[in-house]
């Protein structure tokens, strides 16, 4: 009972719009002769059995013609091995090997040209330095932007090969030497070789203070001036061999230099006094077994040129 009186009276109830327009719809279908219905209804909404234009169908019968015919001609049916290869013979695959081939084959010479020339012939001959160039900058990006960076400025570690600080020397011959056989690797007899002692196990912490007070001193950054100069001694005593009595650093064991305020691992004095502390040890691959060596030249064409070659 009590249901029955929470429910809306019956003609409160909207009415369905099919009843609504019952009267419109029954003038409708006797003015416009209609085509046959196919018989499907959904809410209410019925289908005309119009044909298909015959444009429309024709295009449909062209395209699955075309499709077949594609699939005969170019590889398309998936096998268990390999797909149906296509009457043409064609092949993406081989279309690109057969680029990469043509290509190959007509920069062949002039790789031939570079790896038998000297080095400073080729930046004499515009049009093969030009080829070395553009061929150096790819082996760049593919082998050497991942330490050096992408702009060659180094980082953290990695010296910059933008400037003219060179760690082992900046002529044609010393950096493709440097890129043949490496710094510091084990697989190449030839690598460039030298390592600064860790000086925590020689001096005593003040002197480690005293010497690093006196690197900020040689590079012009600020320092306490008398720690400075008791550094002096310990530095003639023990880092002027390698990095020089002036500190302008020695290429042929790869001493950075001291004064210029260029830094590989850096020169705040916490940096300097680990680097004093713990040495370092930058090791760069060679690259005289992984690359051709027209590559291996092209790629000291492209470094040289880049702002700092001597
Ligand atoms: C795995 C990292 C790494 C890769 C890859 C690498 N280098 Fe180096 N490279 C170094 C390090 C580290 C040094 C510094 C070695 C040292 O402390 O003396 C260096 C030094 C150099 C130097 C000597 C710079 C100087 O001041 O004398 C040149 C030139 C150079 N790299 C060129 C290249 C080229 C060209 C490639 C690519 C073919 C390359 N490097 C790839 C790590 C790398
Ligand atoms: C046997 C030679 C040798 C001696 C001695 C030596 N060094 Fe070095 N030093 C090097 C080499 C080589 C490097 C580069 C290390 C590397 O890249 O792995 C270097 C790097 C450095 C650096 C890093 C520079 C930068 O750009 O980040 C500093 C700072 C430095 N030395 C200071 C000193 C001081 C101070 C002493 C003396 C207490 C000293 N060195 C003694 C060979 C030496």
């Amino acid at each position: 009972m009590a249901d029955d009186e929470n429910k809306p009276a019956p003609e409160d109830k909207v009415q369905p719009p099919e009843r609504q327009y019952a009267e419109n719809r029954a003038e409708l279908r006797q003015k416009q002769a209609e085509p046959p219905k196919t018989g499907h209804v959904w809410d209410g909404i019925e289908e005309y059995d119009n044909p298909m234009p015959r444009w429309w169908l024709w295009t449909f019968y062209i395209t699955i013609i075309w499709a077949l015919l594609y699939t005969i001609a170019y590889p398309a049916w998936p096998l268990v091995r390999q797909a149906t290869p296509g009457l043409l013979g064609y092949s993406s695959r081989a279309d690109v090997a057969q680029d990469i081939d043509s290509v190959r084959a007509r920069n062949a010479p002039l790789d031939t040209r570079i790896a038998s020339m000297e080095l400073d012939e080729v930046v004499h001959d515009p049009e093969l330095f030009r080829y070395a160039v553009a061929g150096g900058a790819a082996v760049y990006r593919t082998f050497c932007s991942q330490c050096h960076g992408s702009g060659a400025q180094g980082a953290v570690a990695f010296p910059s090969l933008l400037n003219d600080d060179w760690l082992w020397g900046g002529t044609l011959d010393d950096i493709y030497w440097t890129i043949a056989h490496g710094v510091r690797n084990e697989n190449d007899p030839d690598a460039r070789w030298s390592q600064m002692p860790a000086f925590g196990e020689i001096l005593d912490r003040s002197e480690i203070d005293s010497v690093a007070q006196y690197v900020l001193a040689l590079a012009g950054r600020q320092h306490d001036a008398a720690m400075a100069r008791s550094g002096e001694e310990l530095y003639l005593d023990n880092c002027a061999a390698c990095h020089g009595d002036d500190g302008l650093g020695d290429r042929f064991q790869g001493a950075p230099n001291l004064t210029n305020d260029i830094w590989q691992y850096g020169g705040s004095l916490a940096t300097i006094t680990e680097t004093i502390t713990y040495s370092r040890f930058g090791v760069m691959p060679s690259w005289a077994d992984r690359l051709t060596e027209a590559q291996v030249r092209k790629v000291t064409l492209y470094v040289h040129q880049l702002g700092g070659g001597e």
